[in-house]
């Protein structure tokens, strides 16, 4: 089984091992050298350039490296009828889960104020602290927001989701919908953003919905870069609607060193490194997947394109 790794940031060499020990016959084909194009099964991807997974007339398979999948479906050539698989995996997943709660942890728990504090050699109390009363909303209730949402139910945390559709999560309570998503906004002081960017989800976090949240509400993005419009984030901390911000996933990536937020001092940066893809532990699905579709079934984790997630 011949399998096309194509990515910038992921090590071929850790991937190739990890993925031996579960199919050794598998043959790792980088990019940009795949070698024989016919040859190639299966393609294992992170941001794939536009128009080259097209070259490969045998590919039955095209498996995300991440767990977000926009990184593929922006290609306008993507190859139509080839099964576009997303990462789902328990590491990843936890990885997220311990970002989210540092995140909410150091805004509930003032963690920046005292690092300012300390700079100024200033002993001040904040608090005290109510985490019952702590009103944390995640928009996003699937594997990895659902997981986030039961991690902070779980610290005591009042806990609520909102999801595209219906869903029952132990301990916290859900919203569903766009008409539901006043109701879920007017109840959230720290607000979480890990929805898939879709045609429906781009720049959702503008102006109409801070206005939606209490005021001095505080913002983790944690989604993607074009989940949120900017500008409108720097009108509403500038107006005192949003409190904070913790981002690590911007418009452009890398965030260009001009860009206001890196000395924003109500915003924390981090460069897209909430979650990262293990090989140890994400190798036994991308095999099983390529297993899957040899044996004509569809993969794990199947991408449904028209929907965007
Ligand atoms: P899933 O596909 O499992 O879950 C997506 C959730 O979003 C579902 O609950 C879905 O609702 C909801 N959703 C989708 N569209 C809408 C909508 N229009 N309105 C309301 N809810 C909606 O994704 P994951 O949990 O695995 O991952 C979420 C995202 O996290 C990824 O797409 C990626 O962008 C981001 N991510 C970021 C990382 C980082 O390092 N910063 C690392 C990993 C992921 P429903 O349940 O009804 O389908
Ligand atoms: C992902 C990511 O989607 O790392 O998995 O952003």
């Amino acid at each position: 089984m011949a399998l096309l790794f194509i990515s910038d940031i992921d090590d071929p060499a850790e991937w190739g091992a990890a993925l031996k020990t579960f199919e050794p016959a598998i043959e790792l084909c980088v990019w940009p050298e795949p070698g024989a194009v016919e040859a190639i099964d299966a393609a294992l991807v992170w941001k794939p350039p536009a128009g080259v997974l097209k070259r490969f007339p045998n590919l039955r398979l095209i498996q995300s490296l991440a767990a977000g999948i926009d990184h593929v479906l922006t290609d306008p050539e993507l190859p139509q009828g080839v099964p576009v698989a997303r990462l789902v995996d328990p590491d990843l997943t936890g990885q997220m889960v311990e970002f989210a709660l540092l995140a909410v942890l150091s805004r509930h728990r003032h963690i920046e104020r005292y690092r300012r504090q300390q700079a100024e050699r200033q002993w001040l109390l904040h608090g005290p602290t109510d985490t019952a009363r702590c009103r944390v909303g995640v928009m996003g209730l699937g594997a990895i927001g659902g997981a986030v949402a039961r991690a902070l139910a779980g610290l005591r945390f009042a806990t609520a989701g909102w999801s595209r559709t219906p869903k029952t999560v132990d301990g916290v309570e859900t919203f569903s919908g766009t008409g539901q998503l006043a109701a879920f906004l007017a109840r959230t002081e720290i607000l979480l953003c890990l929805l898939p960017i879709t045609a429906a989800t781009e720049g959702i976090l503008n102006t109409e919905l801070f206005e939606r949240l209490p005021r001095g509400a505080y913002l983790v993005n944690l989604g993607r870069g074009r989940h949120l419009v900017e500008r409108d984030l720097l009108v509403a901390l500038e107006s005192g609607q949003i409190a904070g911000a913790w981002l690590d996933v911007f418009q452009t990536e890398p965030l260009p060193r001009d860009h206001p937020f890196w000395s924003h001092p109500a915003i924390t940066v981090t460069p897209h490194v909430a979650g990262w893809t293990i090989p140890r532990s994400a190798a036994a699905q991308v095999v099983e997947n390529m297993q899957r579709v040899k044996a004509g079934f569809s993969p794990r984790n199947l991408v449904e394109r028209a929907r965007g997630y």
